[in-house]
């Protein structure tokens, strides 16, 4: 039923205790996890504004932070794949710059996936609202995509 599955981190103590249950779905019959971060643009945004102070070419600036804030990025789902790699399963891992919901829902709907897992919560520290607003949008937009938000 939910033989392949997305999974979106942020890094945070809430998205790895979700990956504990990525982990578990192998009882329900989870053979595949396509593994997701998102880069905000504002993010980057605020990296690269040093840039202007560079003595350098400042577009060469910008594209050196990027690279390197991505290939951060892709080396903590590197991890996230080994982990996963051990219990089992066939992982894929996606670094996209953009807004986080969107692009959670756009990649589980180009990869065919039939779940969703998310943290309930994530680096707002707000901890009082019910889920955090990633995790509100993706619900709301995954429209025949099931999600499972887990709390921590
Ligand atoms: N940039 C992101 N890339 C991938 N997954 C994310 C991202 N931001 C949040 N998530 C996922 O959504 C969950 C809830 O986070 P979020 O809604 O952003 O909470 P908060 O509002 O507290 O930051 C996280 O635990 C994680 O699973
Ligand atoms: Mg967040």
């Amino acid at each position: 039923m939910f033989r392949k599955v997305l999974f979106a981190t942020d890094f945070t103590r809430y998205s790895m205790n979700a990956l504990r249950y990525v982990i578990k779905l192998k009882e329900a019959g989870t053979e595949e996890v396509v593994v997701i971060h998102v880069i905000e643009n504002a993010t980057l945004e605020a990296m690269v504004e040093s840039c202007i102070w560079s003595k350098e070419d400042v577009q060469k600036c910008e594209e050196e932070i990027k690279e390197k804030v991505i290939s951060e990025a892709q080396d903590k789902l590197k991890s996230v794949k080994e982990e996963l790699e051990k219990h089992g399963m066939k992982v894929k891992i996606f670094v996209k710059v953009g807004k986080p919901a969107v692009k959670i829902v756009e990649t589980a709907r180009e990869e065919g996936v039939s779940l969703i897992v998310l943290g309930s919560h994530g680096k707002s520290r707000i901890e009082d609202v019910l889920i955090g607003s990633v995790a509100e949008n993706v619900v709301r937009h995954a429209a025949n995509i099931p999600v499972l938000l887990v709390r921590g």
